[in-house]
């Protein structure tokens, strides 16, 4: 049985003392939470912070980016060893932003994939089209694209520590949300060729959550649908007592 997970992403907000902060204020709200898995995704310099807040509670901690490599030189870059040993247990990976801003391709966010799988890391990989890409009705080959791309020789059993985040670039930070059809549409798609890819009952339990403007008032409506199993949520998570809205939403 696949679980519900709603992951909240930080993106570069919150200082560690903001952080201390919230999580002051989220832990209480959210510890009676028994079904649906809790994850933050924190920036680099909140991560120390956010670990020893959710030690011994239902909340784990993702970082939002790391290099696939161990060590180097790679100025201003951070290792899967460096989050190991912080305590780190989740990695977002492949958002669109750093895709976006940052130019990473498929093979960039693939090696970065099988590094986080590869240190006991569970990557969480972030597909989604533009705009211009749904409008020429090319989304199902650029969410293809992206999880072949994202997943290449990453094998069926270590899919048990892989989630995916359909994230359409268009609903990020606009307001704009997928409609539950929408995004249930998608969903039902990645699923499909999941069971094409690993089989279907890896498929049947991978988590697959959405991403995109996802707040207190649509959570439960898009959650509910059949093929999506919790939340990425940016802008919704920054603030505790939206964020357990929509949490309670999928427990
Ligand atoms: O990774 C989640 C993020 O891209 C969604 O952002 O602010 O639209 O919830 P937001």
């Amino acid at each position: 049985m696949r679980k519900v997970i709603v992951a909240g992403n930080w993106k570069m907000n919150k200082t560690a003392k903001e952080a201390g902060e919230f999580f002051a204020e989220f832990k209480p709200l959210v510890k009676d939470v028994k079904n649906a898995g809790i994850i933050i995704g924190a920036p680099f310099t909140a991560l120390e912070t956010a670990v020893r807040e959710t030690k011994g509670t239902n909340i784990k901690i993702a970082a939002e980016n790391m290099n696939a490599k161990e060590s180097g030189a790679y100025t201003g870059e951070v290792s899967p060893l460096m989050l190991k040993d912080l305590g780190v247990e989740y990695v977002i990976l492949g958002h669109s932003e750093r895709r976006e801003y940052y130019g990473e391709t498929n093979e960039i966010i693939n090696e970065k994939v099988k590094s986080a799988l590869a240190h006991d890391l569970k990557p969480i990989l972030c597909i989604g089209e533009k705009l211009e890409e749904r409008e020429a009705n090319t989304t199902e080959d650029v969410v293809k694209s992206q999880i072949i791309g994202g997943l290449k020789d990453v094998t069926a059993d270590q899919m048990a520590n892989v989630i995916l985040a359909y994230e359409p670039v268009w609903a990020i930070g606009t307001g704009k949300t997928a409609t539950p059809a929408q995004a249930q549409e998608v969903h039902a798609f990645i699923r499909s060729l999941l069971t094409d890819l690993f089989g279907a009952q890896v498929a049947e339990n991978v988590t697959v959550q959405y991403g995109g403007s996802m707040n207190d008032g649509n959570a439960a409506e898009l959650i509910a649908q059949k093929d999506i199993d919790g939340g990425l949520v940016g802008g919704a998570s920054l603030v505790p007592a939206k964020f357990t809205v929509i949490v309670k939403a999928g427990d």
